[in-house]
């Protein structure tokens, strides 16, 4: 990509398409698009076939979705396969038809089997069944990341997919029904903490295993594989490592300064026991992540200070 690139940025307002907005802003990149929901609905088709007819795309970054955490994805399964898969179709369908260069989709970890051998290889694509509460959002991703390879082998279309880790950063929803693990224990601790509340519930025993990536290193993946990867397969991005749910709590409870009691409740879903991705096509090709989870996860609640004090 050049500087003066056309680019679309779907999702520009979420957690990954601001960040990705950040990046390319502080490295000069000065040709792109990134509307908002309101200015462009993915889900009218008619809608995003014009869009794509009357910008003359260069180069498309596809990070809109319906996400959220497990409770979302577990109480809204329709919403999630039906209304991911009329996105990623619009976009990928239209970038194809306006002879768009090259397209990179974002899927996500949830793909792999429920119960896939760690860390989860790229071969380990439909090797089991998926963890049920995220089944319908699983399917849309693959449906996602098939459609970009079919199009790459059958049209030689650079169209190009990468499945990330859990991330966390700065511009998460910090919201009780909607948020992602961590965004979701730094809003309850926070609250906790202000409202001199004893005890915070996390759920699940603690004991389940999850690897987290900070967004802006995302970003920064998501331009190294738009700039070097030219290869069908989809591929894999993560920090490499992973943590447990119970250390996390208590590293967020000491960086948001929370001094009640953490309860670990295994009667509520805590989903697989560990979901840690093999990076090593990314490592080879020659990036990893700079961030530390302590350092990420500081930052992260500095931003949620600023917008919620
Ligand atoms: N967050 C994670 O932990 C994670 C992990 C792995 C993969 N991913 C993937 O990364 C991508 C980005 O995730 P994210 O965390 O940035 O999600 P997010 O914060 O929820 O942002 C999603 C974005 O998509 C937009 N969007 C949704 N429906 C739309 C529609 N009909 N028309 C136009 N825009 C629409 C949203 O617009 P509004 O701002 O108007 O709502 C929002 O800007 C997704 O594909 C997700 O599956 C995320």
């Amino acid at each position: 990509m050049n500087k003066d690139s056309r680019i679309l940025v779907t999702g520009g307002r979420g957690l990954v398409g601001s960040a990705l907005l950040r990046t390319l802003r502080s490295q000069n990149f000065t040709n792109i698009l990134a509307p908002s929901r309101e200015d462009l609905d993915l889900m009218n088709t008619g809608a995003v076939e014009r869009f794509f007819k009357e910008h003359q795309l260069e180069y498309v970054i596809a990070a809109a979705a319906r996400a959220g955490g497990i409770k979302a994805s577990g109480t809204f399964p329709a919403e999630f396969l039906y209304e991911n898969l009329v996105i990623q179709n619009n976009v990928i369908w239209q970038a194809y038809r306006s002879n768009v260069r090259k397209l990179l989709f974002l899927g996500s970890s949830c793909i792999y089997p429920g119960l896939a051998p760690q860390p989860m290889k790229e071969t380990d694509l439909l090797t089991g069944p998926f963890e049920p509460s995220n089944e319908g959002y699983s399917i849309a991703k693959i449906a996602g990341l098939k459609l970009c390879e079919y199009l790459y082998t059958q049209f030689e279309k650079e169209f190009i997919s990468c499945m990330p880790c859990n991330l966390y950063g700065i511009g998460d929803y910090f919201d009780h029904e909607r948020g992602h693990v961590i965004a979701s224990l730094i809003l309850r601790m926070h609250e906790a903490k202000k409202n001199n509340i004893p005890e915070v519930v996390v759920w699940g025993s603690g004991n389940a295993r999850r690897e987290f990536l900070y967004v802006d290193d995302l970003a920064d993946a998501l331009l190294f594989l738009m700039n070097q990867y030219h290869q069908k397969e989809f591929i894999n991005v993560g920090s490499g490592t992973d943590i447990s749910i119970h250390d996390l709590a208590i590293l967020i409870q000491q960086i948001v300064g929370y001094e009640g009691k953490l309860i670990f409740d295994p009667t509520k879903p805590e989903g697989v026991p560990r979901k840690l991705l093999d990076v090593s096509k990314m490592h080879t090709l020659g990036w990893s992540p700079r961030t530390s989870i302590e350092e990420g996860l500081k930052k992260t609640y500095a931003d949620f200070q600023l917008v919620h004090s």
